[in-house]
């Protein structure tokens, strides 16, 4: 299947949301990419669930909502019913990552876990059946416009490796520092979702860089 691109909204003009929204909807772009953040787990506050509901009124395309927060079970229901279609949650924040994986599919989301740059990928090894996506941090989580970790792309290989035989369907969502010069090699190291914030909303034409995006293949 051919991959997907998730504009990150964080890097939107927040004075023009709606404007950026119908951007996105009439794009090639596949997922909105919604960042929360608490202050606490990242050293940075985006913002909430009136923003999210704000946004889900507008988008005509699934939200992928990564919770940079801690305790996050105790927001699931709450991200569902503001219109999260996926919900990931952080290795880091989770003490018991099963139990939550199970409360996102009970809210009726896809679930995914994020691995921060220095959390190795084989952590995942026995949870990884229970999982619709993996996001490969490759910046460290709080800001938009950092520059892309290169060991991110053996993550992905080694990760893509681990799926094959126990959850080939798997989703790989790899996020941040990602534009035109790097996503050819993150597809062909085997990501599916490729996040861009400051690519996007930063190019002269979000909509072509999107296009462009899109049109990169993996070799
Ligand atoms: C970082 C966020 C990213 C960020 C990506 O904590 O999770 O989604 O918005 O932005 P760029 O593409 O600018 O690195
Ligand atoms: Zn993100």
């Amino acid at each position: 299947m051919k991959h997907l691109i998730a504009p990150s909204v964080l890097s939107a003009d927040f004075a023009n949301l709606q404007r950026d929204i119908e951007m996105i909807n009439s794009s090639e772009a596949d997922w909105f990419h919604v960042d929360v953040m608490d202050g606490v787990f990242a050293p940075n506050i985006s913002f909430g669930f009136p923003v999210m509901e704000a946004i889900k009124r507008h988008a005509k395309k699934p939200l992928d909502v990564h919770l940079m927060i801690v305790n996050p079970d105790q927001y699931i229901e709450r991200f569902a019913a503001a219109g999260a279609d996926v919900i990931t949650v952080h290795y880091e924040a989770c003490t018991h990552l099963h139990r939550t994986i199970q409360a996102i599919h009970a809210a009726g989301c896809k679930a995914g876990v994020a691995l921060n740059p220095h959390t190795p990928v084989a952590l995942l090894k026995d949870i990884l059946t229970d999982l619709d996506m993996v996001l490969i941090m490759s910046v460290n989580p709080g800001f938009g416009g950092q520059q892309f970790i290169p060991n991110s792309l053996r993550k992905i290989s080694l990760l893509r490796s681990m799926a094959t035989h126990v959850n080939p369907d798997l989703k790989i969502e790899v996020d941040g520092g990602i534009g035109i010069h790097n996503a050819g090699q993150l597809l062909e190291a085997g990501a599916d979702v490729l996040v861009a914030g400051n690519a996007i909303f930063g190019a002269a034409s979000p909509t072509e860089m999107i296009a462009e995006l899109k049109q990169v293949s993996g070799g």
